[in-house]
């Protein structure tokens, strides 16, 4: 089973998330000059971006932002200023306070109708910066994600025919209980990732993640346990509400 633990709170939580990710991100920059990062959407993430950007912290100051590249690893098919948006909740908690360079920051071309070319343009994006060759994988060093209570994380929802998906590294899936579009990274980018962090709270997730993390491997219909890098770490982080079914540390393998 991956690691998972279980902070005392969101703020813990939070405090947990920053110093793994400033950890990647700062030892990824020493080693290769630059680091890669996809930011995860919905409410939960908010406080780890929140802390990362505020300057009363030591994150700030702790890293060499102009050396990271932000992707996201799913996006709403809605304009990037919309209350909805992933793209405009990072920007307004973590990427408008950043000393990142704006060309560093990849977000899906969300506003477009044509929901194939988006995915298809995401793509090309991600095979242009990662100088990939046909059928090859960017390898991202840290990729940020959630879990929703029905098992879906970034967009792979439950029954989605993305979860099959093994030459695209971006879809646009039709999630049929949203009655939208969204467009997500596929499994075999996160699955090429070198560090994944999960963050999870909340009691509606509870039972949930105790089946994703001690359940049998049913992927479809619990799109989060399809995250497992062939050469990489998963780390869960979780408040007390979602881990609450969870067995007890020492009972965990
Ligand atoms: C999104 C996210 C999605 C999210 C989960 C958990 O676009 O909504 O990418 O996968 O991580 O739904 O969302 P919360 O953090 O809001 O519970």
């Amino acid at each position: 089973m991956a690691p998972v633990r279980i902070l005392a709170d969101e703020r813990e939580l939070a405090q947990a998330a920053a110093e793994e990710f400033v950890g990647v991100v700062k030892a990824d920059i020493e080693a290769r000059g630059f680091a890669s990062v996809t930011l995860a959407g919905g409410s939960t993430p908010r406080a780890l971006y929140r802390l990362l950007a505020d300057p009363d912290e030591p994150f700030l100051g702790d890293v060499d932002w102009d050396k990271v590249r932000f992707f996201f690893g799913d996006e709403r098919h809605v304009p990037p200023d919309h209350p909805d948006s992933n793209y405009r909740m990072a920007y307004e908690t973590l990427l408008s306070k950043l000393p990142a360079r704006p060309g560093n920051v990849l977000r899906f071309c969300s506003e477009a109708e044509d929901v194939d070319f988006v995915a298809s343009y995401y793509e090309t994006l991600l095979r242009r910066l990662f100088q990939l060759g046909p059928g090859q994988v960017p390898r991202l060093d840290l990729v940020l994600l959630g879990m929703g209570a029905d098992g879906h994380t970034a967009s792979l929802f439950p029954g989605s025919d993305v979860l099959h998906e093994t030459a695209r590294l971006a879809a646009a899936p039709w999630v049929e209980k949203l009655n939208a579009h969204r467009f997500t990274l596929t499994p075999v980018v996160f699955n090429h990732a070198a560090h994944v962090l999960f963050l999870v709270s909340g009691a509606a997730k509870a039972a949930t993640l105790r089946e994703v993390l001690e359940g049998e491997y049913q992927p479809d219909r619990l799109p989060a346990q399809i995250v497992r890098p062939v050469d990489g770490t998963v780390l869960w982080l979780v408040d007390p509400e979602a881990g609450k079914l969870l067995r007890p540390k020492d009972a965990r393998d």
